[in-house]
């Protein structure tokens, strides 16, 4: 099938309170026809009320939401050109797999050979066909989980909003789905809006995903850049970012880490106080005590482990940190309780200033004040 141009989704300082408790906080939003964009944050922090909110079955306390530029404050959930996909994916036990589809059609007055037709078509693209007599219960549970994507895709969505679908699957069986709903996405090109609380099923699988705090969006980006460039600690923190160690930020490009002081190039370089120091471990360079020159750190191995094509060692810092660094098998090995040297180039040593504990953080003014 080929690429199709509608399926743009866009959120408008949406917010979503029930009771005092603000589910949704602003949230803004832009996302491309076809793009597979994921919702990511921990438990709580809103992803399924955005989600509702994009369907229909809640309605925003402000904002707009905006589908292919129409917006759908007038629209009720079953008229919007999008679909679900819930976790918990209830299939009809009784019914059989082309029934359980079929029923996707429900509100279609479709014949019911063409109804046949869709089904087949349907299940050809979620790599079922030849299951349609069986029961759910004869099933695996990725096989079920492909039904339930089946009966959203039938009614031929612009956009499809998947609710952590991938929840309830072990973690082998999870991985092998993360790449067919990929697969899938891009044959047929439409814009899958995906919640998940797993930083790597959405690193893995999205065009660009939204990292959500608290009914916020924190940070918004390709995969790699998220990854990589972290807007914030809790960014970093929440992706599992390797080396993200705690450090004293003097200003003007410096932080001192432990006792060593260091020249910084990128991120927040003139933070002072309290920041945290991000630097990827490929970038990390061993070397033998007493090697020369600038952002080297005294240390000590206290592990080298062997990885196939490459060596992951950790050291301690004077000061205590743990750092990670991954090189190609082919250079020096260390071994535990080496003495050595840190490189920590300037120019890959990324500052972010602490996260604030959520609990102190000030509401933010709706309009910046200059008091
Ligand atoms: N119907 C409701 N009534 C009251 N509070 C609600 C309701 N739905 C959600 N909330 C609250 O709104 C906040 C956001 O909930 P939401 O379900 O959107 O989180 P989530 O990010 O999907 O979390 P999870 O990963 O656990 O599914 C939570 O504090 C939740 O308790
Ligand atoms: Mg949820």
């Amino acid at each position: 099938m080929s690429a199709r141009r509608g399926g743009r989704v866009e959120l408008v300082d949406l917010v979503k309170r029930f009771g005092d408790v603000t589910a949704v906080d602003g949230i803004s939003l832009d996302i491309s026809p076809g793009e597979f964009f994921s919702l990511l944050g921990p438990s709580g922090c809103g992803k399924t009320t955005t989600l509702r909110m994009i369907a229909g079955f809640e309605r925003p306390d402000a904002g707009r939401i905006l589908l292919d530029g129409r917006d759908m404050a007038q629209t009720p959930p079953h008229k919007r050109p999008v679909n679900t996909v819930f976790q918990s994916y209830a299939l009809f036990p009784h019914l059989n797999v082309r029934d359980n589809v079929a029923f996707g059609l429900r509100f279609q007055n479709v014949p019911k050979d063409e109804a046949r037709q869709e089904v087949a078509k349907v299940l050809e693209l979620v790599r079922l066909a030849g299951f349609e007599e069986r029961r759910p219960t004869q099933l695996s549970g990725g096989q079920q989980q492909r039904v339930a994507l089946a009966r959203a895709l039938i009614l031929n969505p612009d956009v499809l909003l998947l609710d952590e679908p991938l929840g309830s699957l072990d973690a082998k069986l999870r991985k092998a789905l993360q790449l067919e709903l990929k697969a899938i996405q891009e044959e047929i090109g439409i814009t899958f809006v995906y919640v998940t609380h797993d930083q790597e099923e959405a690193l893995t699988m999205s065009d660009r995903l939204a990292v959500m705090s608290e009914g916020r969006v924190v940070q918004v980006g390709p995969p790699r850049e998220v990854y990589e460039e972290p807007a914030d600690a809790y960014v970093a923190d929440f992706l599992g970012v390797s080396n993200l160690m705690d450090a004293h930020g003097l200003g003007g490009g410096h932080v001192r880490l432990g006792d060593v002081e260091l020249a910084v190039e990128r991120g927040d370089t003139d933070a002072t106080g309290e920041v945290r120091l991000v630097i990827r471990p490929e970038r990390v360079r061993v070397e033998e005590r007493g090697t020369g020159g600038p952002n080297r750190v005294p240390g000590m191995v206290e592990r080298s482990v062997f990885v196939g094509p490459t060596v992951q060692v950790l050291v301690r810092l004077v000061g205590g940190q743990l750092v990670q660094a991954v090189e190609t098998s082919r250079q020096e090995t260390w071994s535990t309780g080496d003495a050595v040297a840190v490189h920590l180039p300037a120019e890959d040593l990324r500052v972010l200033r602490a996260a604030e504990p959520p609990a102190e953080r000030e509401p933010r003014p709706a309009v910046p004040s200059s008091s």
